[in-house]
């Protein structure tokens, strides 16, 4: 049964296996986790991704990490938040079992995750948090830590109010 952890941070700082991105379905980067993630790992990972053919909503798909302090990058693209209505727990669910089994796949002990779908895709912390806490706990057996990386204070609130459930 993993520990899992609840911190502040820039999640391309992390020293874990593997590091968790916020992608989209193209996988050819963009802002946020997204931009911070490419700029860290550097342009290798890009053309990495291009040869990947995209990833759909609620999967995952790893490459190396290149220049971060992470062996590996999991991407993975979670829903966008419309109302809550449209399958959104259900697919957020998703994108964090299948990042925890693209983990062990690929050998990774530790992952960090940042909140996914909880910036431009507008996903509430608080929601997510109780998704991707419950995920971590029910199937992140095998590894040894799961860290949730927060930027900003609501998604920390979020997520360590979560964890101490
Ligand atoms: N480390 C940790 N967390 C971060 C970092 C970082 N370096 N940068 C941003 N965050 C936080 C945001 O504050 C938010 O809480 O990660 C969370 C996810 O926000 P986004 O990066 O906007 O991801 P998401 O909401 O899933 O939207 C994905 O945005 O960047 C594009 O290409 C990406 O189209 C995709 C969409």
């Amino acid at each position: 049964m993993a520990s899992v952890e609840v911190t502040r941070g820039d999640i391309t700082d992390e020293r874990v296996d593997a590091i968790v991105n916020a992608a989209n379905e193209s996988l050819l980067g963009g802002g946020g986790v997204d931009g911070a993630i490419h700029r860290g790992a550097g342009p290798e990972l890009l053309a990495e991704c291009r040869l990947l053919g995209g990833c759909d909503t609620g999967d995952a798909k790893a490459t190396s990490g290149y220049c971060l302090p992470a062996r590996w990058v999991i991407h993975t693209v979670g829903p966008v938040w419309r109302g809550g209505g449209r399958g959104e727990p259900e697919l957020l669910d998703s994108c964090h079992r299948r990042s925890l089994d693209v983990a062990r796949e690929v050998g990774a002990r530790s992952v960090a995750f940042p909140a996914i779908s909880c910036g431009l895709y507008g996903y509430p912390p608080e929601l997510a948090a109780a998704v991707a806490v419950t995920a971590a706990r029910e199937h992140g057996h095998d590894l040894e830590l799961v860290r949730f990386v927060l930027f900003g204070d609501r998604a920390y609130d979020a997520f360590a109010a979560a964890a101490s459930g």
